[in-house]
């Protein structure tokens, strides 16, 4: 039944105007308008009512100019280029790994200009890499097809270079936790080289993806999981999507993603010992991206007796929700700069992926679901 009525949804008239709009890069435009609108009309109400006059009339007619310039502005000068051509940012070489994965943030707005050939041929030197069956968590390949073209996207403006993630048609959870986990080593190494960067999920549109890449993707063996926009940033965003990245870019405190106990009751001490050994490790999963910013990855740290002394011996990652894809990714997501923040502070350790009798677990939970392990290793 919610099916049927999910489908009827979606055929309505009204439903395919705002898909329309969305992939043809109006929809920021027109949200930004309705606001304009709502003030008028208020302003509007407020002159016939007479009552309030500051309140009711002049103070949303005054809210109505600025969004109104605000939004012919952002027509003017985002969707049409009215603005002076701008610089290719420096890379960030200067940057340690910690501030490298911190200083990462969803881009929006992209330069219309295309990657200089040395970026374009570093950035592909370091798909290659990632992509390479040794890096990899799993058995089966994934892939990081480069694209050139500008691709239907929401609500990501000027995006016309991509790379799209693709993993084999059978569902396999691991190698969605290794796209997610080399696409973010991809990532990282795209931000220190100065390059913006937006993962984007249900903000794809798939036929479009399917179209570019031709006879690249077979769609018998291949699926794509995603894509992310790549380029470099630029300074001129519409003022909706300002204020989306506004709202979207804070996280949850440690103290809901990182726990002691198996029950996700006991908030992780981080900063005691022997916890507080990995530092920014914490805070970089933290910051870490996820799909609509859901957050959906966990992790339990595990201590045993070691030489008599209690000693972490593993961190178990665990996904908060039952998402077959976009949990996944995150996870792997987490997983690589839980990674890199763990060679950079020289912890040593690897993955791998427990029985419930090897981590001692004898409970039922369907969630938080466990997935992996980073098992420590000690000199
Ligand atoms: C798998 C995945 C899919 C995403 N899909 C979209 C998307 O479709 N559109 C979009 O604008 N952002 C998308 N994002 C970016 C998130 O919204 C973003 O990471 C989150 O809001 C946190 O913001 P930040 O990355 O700036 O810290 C996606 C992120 C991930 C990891």
């Amino acid at each position: 039944m919610t099916l049927e009525i999910q489908k009827s949804f979606e055929n309505s008239p009204l439903w395919k105007l705002k898909v329309r709009l969305q992939y043809s890069g109006w929809l920021q435009y027109i949200i930004h308008a309705i606001w304009v609108l709502i003030m008028v009309m208020i302003a509007g109400a407020g002159w016939l009512i007479g009552y309030w006059p500051v309140l009711l009339f002049w103070m949303p007619l005054g809210i109505a100019a600025f969004l109104g310039i605000a939004l012919v502005g952002n027509v003017l000068i985002v969707k049409y280029g009215w603005h002076p051509a701008e610089g290719i940012p420096a890379s960030k070489t200067d940057m340690d790994a910690f501030d490298l994965m911190r200083d990462r943030h969803s881009c929006r707005s992209f330069q219309s200009q295309n990657l200089t050939s040395e970026h374009h041929a570093k950035l592909m030197e370091a798909v290659q890499f990632h992509s390479q069956q040794n890096q990899l968590l799993g058995q089966k390949p994934v892939r990081f097809e480069y694209i050139c073209a500008p691709l239907t996207v929401w609500p990501v403006v000027g995006a016309s270079q991509f790379l799209v993630a693709i993993a084999p048609h059978e569902y396999n959870r691991l190698s969605i936790i290794d796209v997610g986990r080399s696409l973010q080593k991809i990532v990282n190494h795209a931000t220190k080289m100065g390059l913006a960067t937006c993962w984007i999920g249900p903000g794809a549109d798939q036929k479009s993806i399917i179209e570019h890449l031709g006879n690249r993707i077979d769609p018998i063996k291949d699926h794509v999981i995603c894509v992310c926009a790549i380029g470099y940033e630029s300074m001129f965003k519409p003022l909706f999507i300002r204020l989306m990245q506004k709202l979207q870019h804070r996280r949850l405190p440690l103290s809901q993603l990182f726990f002691s106990d198996p029950l996700f009751k006991i908030p992780l001490d981080t900063k005691s010992e022997p916890y507080s050994n990995y530092g920014r490790c914490y805070e970089v999963c933290q910051w870490s991206p996820s799909s609509y910013n859901s957050q959906t990855t966990r992790c339990v740290a595990v201590t045993d007796q070691i030489e008599d002394q209690d000693k972490p011996i593993r961190f178990d990652f665990f996904a908060a929700t039952t998402s077959r894809y976009y949990a996944a990714v995150a996870l792997g997501i987490w997983c690589a700069n839980w990674e890199t923040g763990c060679k950079a502070l020289n912890k040593h350790g690897h993955f791998a992926i427990l029985s419930p009798k090897e981590r001692g677990f004898d409970g039922v939970s369907d969630l938080p679901r466990y997935d992996l392990s980073w098992v420590i290793e000690y000199a």
